[in-house]
């Protein structure tokens, strides 16, 4: 970059400083970036957007990310840039590039100068770790992840990016030849790049906020309590999942290494040749190489996620119940929704949604005993015993229904939410905690009538969909959505929900480990919506009565068994000359997979 071309580009971006609310060419570490400048309504502010800036160079398959070079001239940061290589809903074709690590950001304007130190927040996709994207799936020609209303309702900037997902995010061999975790280390060099260039857009460095949604929301929960992420935000707000999430850390994953190599033609016998083969494989390929099943399956649907992050003894240096400690200065918000279970329980067991077909004891003890096997038959005893006591009242399939959706809630977000909320608020210093349950429910017309909140319905309320796209949505929607937005907004400006730029319906008091206080979010917001103790029977039941149970199989403590869990293993034990173990992995069947946003 010349002198000259800096000089010059530097007026411009001054000029424009000083006639409108533009921030035009923008200088960062990387070289000058230049977005677009939009007005809203006529009479309007603007906002500021920059789609497809580079974070970090086209990294290496299952490598760790580095640094960008940088570029000379002007990048025009004006279209969204792919999403990282994965597989497609069908899972029979990928899509996406390798060059992926780019960030989109939104800065609100007002009429007259640019915005200064506006507090920023950085958006971190679910999808179950296997896909996603930085601005998510289009639905009525607008993005799920676009920015823009929480950007201008809450006077914000916000900041979207791809991570890698799947085999290429997340395979290891559980040793140095493949330590894991590729993913996490992308979602921290993006948080670090904002981190350090985000001032030049008119953010506050020191007022960062990360916040995600199922897998999203584990990852924010991991990158509060990786000792990487030490001084590079404030605050974080995990939605429907946390680092305690039984789905949320691979305990075994050379099993699942195994798997890849052994269908990709790379050797099983070592992992340093087998690291070095399945390096140069074609990563298309690496991606393909293996299916999450989504019917006909033998265990839960959960226990076939393989391609996670893992305990590497550095990015995540040890299991996560160990690690409150680095988030003792880290505001935190984390909920759930009210029915979070219920996506994962149709694929269990589809009757759930199907009037017309009943549930039988059996089918749940089945369930049970699949998401109980750390603990042997004792633990699914006591566990189906404790949910189905409330069937000598009510017996109905309705309420039978309701069961397997709790349990499903509880044993793969409720539980693992609440315990974390106690884990932070017990080592928090200075870090406020609050808490949440989301029960506005879906509206899916298929569902039941008794359907509450679905897993991922979360999504179009905070990022403003009933206002982007009114037409497909009520004024009872509206106001979830201005509801959320400003307490979350408000809590990424100041560290508590109630004080900043949005009035709020009624005042969201802190969690304690005293009373377990949450918010209850729904279409009718009042003091009657501060409410303790969410479901602590059951959060009792998990933490304290099956965790005293006797553990049938080795160092397992979460509520789901390891994948190598001997007899009620999802997959066979991890022995090279068996066959594939995934259930329906024949590639002529067609994989029945849900409409899912989010996970
Ligand atoms: C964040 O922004 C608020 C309001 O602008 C300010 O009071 C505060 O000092 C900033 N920094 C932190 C770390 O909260
Ligand atoms: C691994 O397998 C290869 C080829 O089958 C063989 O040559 C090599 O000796 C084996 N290595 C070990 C450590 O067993
Ligand atoms: C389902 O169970 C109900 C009783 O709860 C019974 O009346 C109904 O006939 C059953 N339907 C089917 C399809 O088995
Ligand atoms: C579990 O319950 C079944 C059915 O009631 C019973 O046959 C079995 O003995 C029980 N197992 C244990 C370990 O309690
Ligand atoms: C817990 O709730 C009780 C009853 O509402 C209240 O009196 C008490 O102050 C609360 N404790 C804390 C620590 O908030
Ligand atoms: C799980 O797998 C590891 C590595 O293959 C093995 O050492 C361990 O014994 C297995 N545990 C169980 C319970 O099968």
């Amino acid at each position: 970059m010349g002198h000259l071309e800096l000089a010059v580009l530097g007026f411009t971006c001054c000029l424009a400083v000083a006639s409108a609310a533009k921030l035009g060419a923008v200088y960062t570490e990387g070289g000058f970036v230049e977005g677009v400048n939009k007005k809203l309504g006529f009479f309007g502010d603007y906002v500021d957007i920059f789609k497809g800036i580079p974070f970090a160079a086209t990294p290496k398959a299952l490598e760790n990310p580095q640094k960008h070079p940088g570029w000379h001239g002007t990048l025009k940061a004006t279209s969204f840039k792919k999403r990282c290589l994965q597989v497609t809903i069908t899972q029979d074709q990928t899509y996406g590039e390798e060059d992926c690590l780019y960030l989109n950001i939104w800065v609100p304007q007002g009429k007259e100068e640019v915005s200064r130190d506006l507090p920023v927040m950085i958006w971190i996709y679910g999808g179950a770790f296997l896909m996603g994207s930085s601005q998510g799936a289009n639905v009525l020609s607008n993005y799920l992840y676009d920015g823009e209303e929480i950007a201008t309702r809450g006077n914000v900037i916000v900041v979207t990016f791809n991570y890698r997902v799947g085999p290429l995010g997340f395979l290891s061999t559980g040793d140095p030849n493949l330590p894991g975790n590729y993913g996490l280390r992308d979602q921290h060099m993006a948080i670090a790049w904002v981190k350090r260039n985000i001032a030049v857009f008119g953010g506050d460095p020191n007022n960062i906020t990360i916040f995600g949604e199922s897998a999203g929301g584990a990852s924010v929960s991991l990158q509060t309590l990786s000792p990487y992420n030490k001084g590079l935000f404030q605050r974080a707000i995990s939605q429907s999942g946390v680092a305690l999430s039984p789905w949320a850390i691979q305990k075994n994953p050379l099993f699942w290494a195994k798997l890849v190599a052994k269908k990709v033609g790379c050797p099983l016998n070592d992992t340093a040749r087998m690291a070095g083969c399945l390096k140069v494989t074609d990563p298309r390929a690496l991606a393909l190489a293996y299916k999450v099943p989504l019917a006909g399956l033998e265990y839960a649907l959960v226990q076939y996620l393989a391609f996670i992050p893992v305990i590497d003894g550095d990015f995540i240096p040890e299991d996560p119940i160990n690690l409150f400690a680095n988030a003792a200065d880290i505001d935190y918000i984390a909920g759930t929704n009210n029915m979070d279970g219920h996506l994962f329980a149709t694929v269990d067991m589809p009757a759930i949604d199907k009037g017309n077909k009943n549930i039988t004891e059996e089918d749940f003890y089945k369930l049970v005993r699949a998401l109980t096997t750390s603990k042997g038959p004792k633990g699914a005893n006591a566990t189906f015993d404790v949910y189905t006591e409330p069937w000598a009242q009510d017996s109905s399939q309705e309420a039978r229904k309701k069961t397997v959706v709790e349990f499903e809630t509880d044993i793969l977000f409720l539980v693992s939410t609440q315990i974390a909320l106690a884990q932070h608020k017990a080592n928090a210093k200075s870090a406020k905690t609050y808490s949440y349950l989301f029960s506005h429910p879906s509206r899916m017309p298929i569902y039941p009538s008794w359907m509450g909140a679905d897993h991922a319905d979360d999504l179009q309320y905070i990022f403003g969909k009933p206002f982007a796209t009114p037409l497909g949505y009520r004024s009872q929607d509206r106001t979830v959505s201005k509801a959320m937005i400003a307490y979350w907004t408000n809590f990424a400006r100041s560290g508590d929900p109630n004080t900043g730029h949005s009035a709020i319906p009624t005042h969201w008091e802190p969690y304690t480990l005293e009373n377990g206080t949450y918010l209850e979010i729904t279409k009718k917001i009042d003091s009657s919506s501060m409410k303790q103790h969410l479901r602590t029977n059951y959060v009792q039941y998990w933490s304290l009565s099956y965790q005293a149970l006797p553990t049938v199989t080795d160092g397992e403590d979460a509520p789901v068994p390891p994948a190598n869990d001997s007899e009620a293993n999802p997959v066979p034990p991890a022995d090279d000359s068996k066959a594939n173990p995934v259930p329906p992995a024949d590639d002529s069947e067609e994989p029945q997979m849900p409409i899912v946003i989010g996970f």
